[in-house]
């Protein structure tokens, strides 16, 4: 898959795995990894697939409603991809924390909801329930800080909700940090992800 990799100053920092958002490119949330984690290595990703010339990590039927199928292949496509980046690049496969922001977002946690110890941790950005009627792995060591708006037209809380309830469900222990706005990235939710980091390095 199209990557930049960003060798960090601190090679026991977790490695930051970067999704963006649809109509993104790798180029996208290299600052969130600086504000985030600025000592981490940063594996940033291009979706391979194409939505009217968008970049993105799956296809969809519609707005929020996904292709299950693409979904399931793409989602094994990112984690064979971080298994053969990290032997490429030399960084710690079980140290990897995803950032994704929207469709990033969906990805990383379509790979949480398919795949044991797929990451060590998650922050995601305004994200959907990826799948429903499956048995997610067990999380119960994959801490998952959630960014998302009470006026988010896409994720709506209720949605929110539902994913903290399915991650939870399986283990995991859910910070869900919310703000008053919509479907964007805000400045206090990067830097409450960056708090949350912190505090479960
Ligand atoms: C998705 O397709 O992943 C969601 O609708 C979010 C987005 O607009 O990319």
């Amino acid at each position: 898959m199209r990557h930049i990799f960003q060798q960090g100053s601190d090679v026991t920092a977790p490695v930051l795995v970067l999704f963006h958002g649809t109509g993104g490119t790798e180029q996208d949330l290299l600052p969130l990894a600086q504000a985030i984690s600025p000592t981490s290595s940063v594996l940033s990703v291009r979706g391979n697939v194409l939505e009217n010339g968008m970049p993105r990590f799956f296809r969809r039927l519609a707005e929020g409603i996904f292709d299950e199928e693409d979904l399931i292949f793409r989602t094994k496509e990112v984690y064979d991809f971080l298994d053969a980046a990290a032997i490429e690049h030399g960084f710690d496969r079980s140290n990897v924390v995803a950032i994704g922001y929207s469709n990033g977002a969906n990805i990383a946690g379509s790979l949480l909801f398919h795949y044991p110890n797929a990451l060590r941790a998650a922050i995601l950005h305004h994200p959907m329930v990826p799948r429903r009627g499956i048995q997610l792995p067990d999380l119960t060591d994959t801490p998952i800080f959630i960014g998302a708006g009470k006026n988010d037209p896409i994720c709506s809380p209720e949605e929110s909700e539902e994913l903290e309830r399915l991650l939870s469900a399986a283990g995991s222990d859910v910070h869900v940090h919310w703000e008053n706005s919509g479907h964007q990235l805000t400045r206090s939710e990067v830097f409450a992800a960056a708090e949350w980091l912190q505090g479960i390095s």
